[in-house]
């Protein structure tokens, strides 16, 4: 029996160089990569196994970067959301978001609330944004909570309080733009993802490297301590 692609997790790294290398300016490269979320959310919502499609769009670290990019992100978000409802109807996507999205604008707030209830009875596929996302931040939040209600800590008990444990663990941990780590992304539900690690950089990414990886990963043992 292969391996089922449930859950696939990515995180889109590398538009700032794809855009640097062309002798552009790093936020054409967040525009082109808006542009891959797209393409690649409708294959997602057409491939048979793909049932939840995390994607690491702003981590809690990137408040780091200058106002003039963090600014342009958020601008872009809010297009983004604006104009590609049309796309999360046609393919019946619904629209999720994981992380702390107090901290944004109310304007964008009420953007990322219109798309949810426009799209949650959507079945195909589930494609959840990380948005100011942390998750030590998510876990050190969950284990608060657990501690102010007196209940114990247990794997099942914290597991279950963590916000983006309501998509399950993830089966398939990508990253793009060759670096080999995980930058506080979904450290809980990862503890037995199949990780992949690929030196394209986000905007170059396509359906078709997707479908490699995948195939790679039915390929792969997945032991879980077992034997
Ligand atoms: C990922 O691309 C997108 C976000 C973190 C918002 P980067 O902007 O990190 O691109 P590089 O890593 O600098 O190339
Ligand atoms: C991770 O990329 C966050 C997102 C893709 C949203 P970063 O570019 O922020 O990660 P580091 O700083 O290289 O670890
Ligand atoms: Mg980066």
């Amino acid at each position: 029996m292969s391996n089922i692609a449930r859950h696939i997790a990515i995180i889109m790294d590398g538009n700032g160089r794809w855009a640097t290398e062309r002798g552009l300016r790093r936020v054409k490269g967040h525009e082109r990569g808006a542009e891959v979320v797209r393409t690649l959310t409708t294959y997602a919502s057409n491939h048979p196994e793909i049932e939840v499609l995390t994607l690491y769009a702003f981590s809690t670290e990137n408040w780091k970067r200058p106002k003039m990019e963090v600014d342009f992100l958020m601008r872009l978000l809010n297009n983004y959301l604006k104009n590609e409802t049309e796309t999360y109807i046609r393919n019946e996507v619904r629209f999720e978001t994981i992380g702390d999205i107090g901290r944004f604008s109310s304007a964008l707030r009420n953007e990322i609330a219109r798309l949810k209830e426009r799209t949650r009875h959507f079945g195909k596929l589930t494609q959840v944004l990380a948005l100011n996302y942390g998750s030590q931040d998510e876990i050190a939040r969950a284990a608060k909570e657990l501690c102010q209600k007196g209940e114990e800590i247990t794997t099942d008990s914290l597991g279950n309080r963590i916000e983006s444990s309501r998509f399950g663990n993830v089966d398939l941990l990508i990253r793009t733009g060759g670096e080999q780590r995980l930058s506080n992304f979904l450290l809980w539900q990862s503890a037995y993802a199949e990780l992949f690690f690929t030196p394209t950089l986000w905007p170059d990414f396509t359906p078709d490297e997707l479908d490699t990886i995948i195939e790679d990963f039915k390929n792969r043992q997945r032991r879980f301590g077992g034997i």
